[in-house]
């Protein structure tokens, strides 16, 4: 990682790493390329090893599919990532992160507590997206042996961080997603689970409330339509359905947890630091070392679980 971050920063940001193997993967770290990169998938298809390697998961997904198959699933959901779009979700997601901090900070009072953070922004953000985006309580769902309200969000959230780990140790060295691996049979294990026992469902009760006029407008509305319209109404299109529900809940709830920890802890350390300047300010002394993080440790968690805006 080291290696990495020091030659990204020089020259354009652009260079070759081996990890492994035959060929080099070329790393992109200059935003402009980067953007380019990103948003021009004519130009940059994405390539078969990072298909196949995301695939084991994702299926055929808006992350994984190239060409008319991706354009398709950009046309069924991307007005749904909108800006107005989302500012139409704010109170289901500010909701879904009230809930889920009034769950993990209760014992939070005026002294110090041990918080996992992650394991809250983890939970907020998974409740978060079902809530605003396929009209779902992620905590009513069930799976077998884990029937507690609660349950099923923390074994996806816990397997989706397994996932991203493995996939990403995977594409960095080169490792095919083979079925011998442990790894990626616990993987398929866990995907193919939450398919059967809570998708298979949801898309059987989801066709229901379409068939009657009553479904909401969201993303998982949107998905059952399309492939209904795709296979001329046969409603056969569950597997290309899922396949967009792991993708959307795998590469949309980890990468947020992991962005408001860090929001969070570059706040913590603003108020830290402003915590140091004023007191040298007023007392002309700096803070001991002893005393800064004394300062984080007491502040930092309860001003994550007050400031909503986080
Ligand atoms: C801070 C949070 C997020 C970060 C840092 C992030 C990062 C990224 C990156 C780097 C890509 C490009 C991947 C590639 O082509 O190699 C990507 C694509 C994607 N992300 Fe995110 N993402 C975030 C949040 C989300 C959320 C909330 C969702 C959905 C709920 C989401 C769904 C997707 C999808 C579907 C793609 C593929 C888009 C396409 O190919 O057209 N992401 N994300």
């Amino acid at each position: 990682m080291r290696f990495l971050l020091r030659e990204a920063k020089k020259v354009d940001g652009l260079f070759l790493f081996w990890p492994g193997g035959p060929t080099p993967i070329c790393v992109v770290a200059n935003p402009a390329a980067a953007k380019a990169v990103l948003a021009d998938h004519r130009r940059y298809p994405k390539g078969d090893d990072y298909r196949d390697k995301f695939g084991a998961v994702f299926g055929d997904g808006l992350v994984t599919s190239n060409g008319p198959a991706h354009a398709r699933a950009r046309r069924v959901l991307g007005r749904y990532f909108t800006r107005a779009a989302l500012e139409a979700k704010e109170a289901a997601i500010a909701a879904a992160f009230d809930a889920t901090a009034a769950e993990i900070f209760a014992d939070v009072g005026s002294s110090y507590v041990d918080v996992d953070v992650q394991e809250f922004f983890h939970l907020a953000t998974l409740r978060a997206f079902c809530a605003a985006m396929l009209s779902e309580d992620i905590y009513a769902w069930r799976l077998p042996g884990m029937d507690a309200p609660g349950a099923v969000a923390r074994h996806v959230a816990r397997e989706v961080s397994f996932g991203s780990n493995v996939v990403g140790e995977h594409m960095l060295y080169n490792i095919p997603m083979s079925p011998l691996l442990p790894r990626v049979r616990r993987l398929a294990r866990s995907a193919a689970t939450v398919r059967r026992e809570v998708f298979a469902p949801l898309l059987a009760r989801r066709r229901a409330a379409v068939a009657a006029g009553t479904a909401p407008d969201d993303c998982l509305t949107a998905l059952v339509v399309a492939s209904d319209a795709d296979d001329g109404g046969a409603g056969g299109g569950d597997a290309a359905v899922m396949d967009q529900l792991v993708t959307l809940i795998g590469a949309g709830h980890d990468t947020s947890a992991y962005f408001c920890c860090y929001a969070s802890l570059s706040l913590a350390r603003c108020q830290r630091d402003a915590r140091a300047e004023s007191h040298h300010w007023f007392w002309g002394t700096p803070r001991t070392h002893r005393n800064s993080r004394s300062a984080v440790k007491s502040n930092s968690y309860p001003a994550v679980s007050r400031d909503r805006s986080v």
